[in-house]
């Protein structure tokens, strides 16, 4: 950890009362200098710190910035290793690289920025820095591949969890993962897996979240500019806005992934599936008609009653006829 880091935490613990340069360099067992000179590096990263003769630093305002220090510090009980980058590829594809190297241990990996940012069905996903928050896990879980996708179901209650918690804003779940707020998707995961072919178990899987925190400057693409939305709308960025989402999206995650036989997330899931009880268009993966509603035109348009245990959606069609949708197969059109 750099000494600027250290620096941060120190001033974040104390935030709001001063602290001498001399018992910092104390602490952290370096120079004055390198104490005042992580300050200006502090600053530069929009930190604002006050200094006060014969007093010392205070802490007037963070920046919202990903701090790994500041992560860890709310999450250390999970004993995930955790990187934190600026820019990076894709946090999967970093993942990806580490699981083929060997690496065992489970770990989360965060990003202020993606210049690869991959979503489901090999589209891309935009991935600007500065607005969004691009977040990883690598999970060793003794599960059979099919139990992967209710990987995907707990990160989504996670998320919606920790949102609602960091901003005290709703949000929905549009089946069967997406979080939507005001009408607009901010948010995607994309679940990837290696199986064993032995055992028929996962060998490693990845939970990629990506979370349009703020809009970004120059508006969303046209091509996803009238789904996309973020958390917050315009403006409104706080200190450690990001830093506090990211700690509650681990911590939540981290509890219902331990608790996942019990399948604590289910009511948490139904509570915000905001499909429930209203009629939707099925349509395949790819948004074109269903192959076997050219001899059953009634089966486009349903009625969503609800979803089961498995967290598929339970729909009637026009005729009459009944059925449990997986994911793997349809997604729905509002
Ligand atoms: C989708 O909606 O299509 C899924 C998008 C998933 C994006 C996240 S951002 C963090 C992680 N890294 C990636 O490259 N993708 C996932």
């Amino acid at each position: 950890m750099t000494v600027a880091e250290q620096v941060l935490i120190e001033l974040e613990e104390n935030k709001g009362r001063p602290i001498s340069g001399e018992e910092l360099a104390g602490k952290l067992g370096c120079s004055r200098n390198a104490v005042w000179k992580a300050v200006k590096n502090l600053e530069s990263r929009g930190y604002e710190v006050e200094g006060i003769r014969n007093k010392g630093y205070i802490l007037k305002t963070s920046a919202d910035e990903l701090s790994a220090a500041y992560i860890m510090n709310k999450t250390e009980k999970q004993g995930l290793k955790l990187e934190v980058y600026k820019s990076i590829d894709s946090t999967n594809s970093l993942l990806k690289r580490y699981a083929l190297s060997g690496e065992t241990r489970d770990m989360a990996v965060i990003s202020e920025e993606q210049t690869a940012g991959r979503g489901r069905k090999g589209r891309s996903f935009f991935s600007p820095k500065g607005s969004g928050l691009y977040m990883s896990f690598l999970l060793h879980p003794d599960l059979p591949l099919a139990k992967a996708a209710s990987l995907t179901t707990v990160a989504a209650v996670a998320e919606a969890k920790a949102v609602e918690s960091v901003t005290g804003m709703e949000t929905g779940i549009k089946w069967v993962n997406d979080i939507w707020m005001r009408g607009k998707k901010v948010s995607g995961i994309l679940t990837e897996a290696q199986t064993s072919v032995e055992s028929g178990t996962l060998e490693y899987c990845i939970v990629g979240i990506g979370i349009n925190v703020y809009e970004p400057e120059e508006g969303f693409p046209e091509d996803i500019k009238d789904v996309a939305g973020a958390v917050y709308e315009k403006g409104n960025k706080r200190e450690n806005l990001k830093n506090d989402l990211a700690a509650a999206l681990i911590n939540e995650f981290m509890s219902f992934y331990r608790a996942m036989p019990e399948k604590a997330y289910l009511e948490d899931y139904k509570k915000r599936c905001f499909c429930i009880g209203r009629d939707v268009t099925v349509v395949t993966a790819e948004h074109k008609a269903l192959e076997r509603d050219k001899d059953a035109p009634d089966r486009v348009h349903a009625h969503v009653l609800g979803v089961n245990d498995d967290c598929h959606l339970h729909v009637r069609y026009k005729d009459g006829t009944e059925a449990f949708l997986s994911s793997g197969e349809i997604s729905i059109k509002l």
